[in-house]
């Protein structure tokens, strides 16, 4: 779908440069970009924004997004900006990684603190401190888990602790009631993995580094994939900065550093990759 064919059919109050100056703000903001094939996309997610009753178009709504101090405007498009998908043991590979390989080099220290930036509802949080749990009680390390995301509603949900279904989908049956509580619709994460777990809001493409030295390993999964190169270096960077020497960070399936930095050395764990910091 092209950027002229998504502006010719919309219904909306907004030409092709209202568009692109919107999908240009989303950037500058967030680091999330929309190219041309997937600024249907950023039409979709800000359509309800211009069908409101006062909404008097793009330019408007752009308007009102550069001067907005409360964060009326700003809070509900940092819910829109980016897909917030995740589910319970996602991409498990990593998670084991994380508990047979990464977690007892950590012994002699006796706390790991991690990092997931970019944690949707909690979902990946809670997987960390379920999935590492045995490692815990194997090695006696404590867990420190804290999760961050751009948007309020992630972070409000994450802290209920409370899912559907779709969160739970790659659980194996048998492991279900180990994690959560409930029933259809709703099932709550018991409260034994929700002890170790904090959650803040927190924009990554605003976020200073440091304080140094604060993480022992980043999981930053399929976040990255939706920002611009630009985007993800600034980032990255500031993930260098603010892991242990000798931490990891972990990214999603599809994502590597290749042709951002070298200050990371690729891992191979038995199943997967990381990267440690150089
Ligand atoms: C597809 S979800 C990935 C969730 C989880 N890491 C996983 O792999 O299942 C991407 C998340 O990144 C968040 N995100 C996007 N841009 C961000 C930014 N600039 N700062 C913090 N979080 C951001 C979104 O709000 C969304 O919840």
């Amino acid at each position: 779908m092209s950027f002229t064919a998504v502006t010719a059919g919309s219904r909306l109050k907004a030409s092709p440069q209202d568009w692109g100056a919107l999908r240009d703000f989303v950037h500058e903001r967030t680091g999330v970009y929309y190219n041309d094939a997937c600024l249907g996309l950023l039409v979709s997610r800000l359509e309800p924004r211009l069908k409101s009753p006062d909404a008097r178009g793009a330019q408007d709504l752009l308007l009102r997004l550069t001067y907005d101090t409360s964060g009326s405007e700003m809070v509900p498009l940092f819910d829109l900006a980016a897909p917030h998908e995740s589910s319970f043991l996602r991409e498990p590979e990593a998670l084991e990684a994380l508990t047979t390989e990464i977690l007892p080099a950590f012994r002699e220290r006796g706390t790991a603190r991690i990092w997931s930036a970019g944690c949707a509802a909690g979902e990946e949080p809670y997987s960390i401190l379920y999935q590492a749990g045995s490692a815990v009680e194997l090695h006696g390390i404590r867990l420190e888990v804290l999760g961050t995301d751009l948007s309020p509603q992630c972070i409000a949900q994450a802290r209920r602790g409370e899912y559907r279904e779709a969160s739970l989908r790659n659980i194996p049956a048998e492991r279900r009631e180990e994690i959560l509580d409930g029933s259809p619709p709703m099932y709550r994460v018991r409260p034994r993995w929700m002890e170790g777990a904090r959650f803040e809001s927190r924009n990554l493409i605003e976020a200073a580094p440091g304080p140094e030295n604060a993480f022992d390993v980043i999981f930053c999964r399929n976040v990255l994939i939706y920002f611009s190169d630009g985007a993800r270096r600034k980032v990255v960077e500031m993930f260098h900065e603010t892991l242990a020497d000798d931490g990891y960070l972990i990214l999603g399936h599809s994502e590597s550093l290749h042709g951002l930095t070298r200050a990371f050395k690729p891992v191979t764990f038995r199943r997967g990759l990381g990267y440690r910091k150089d």
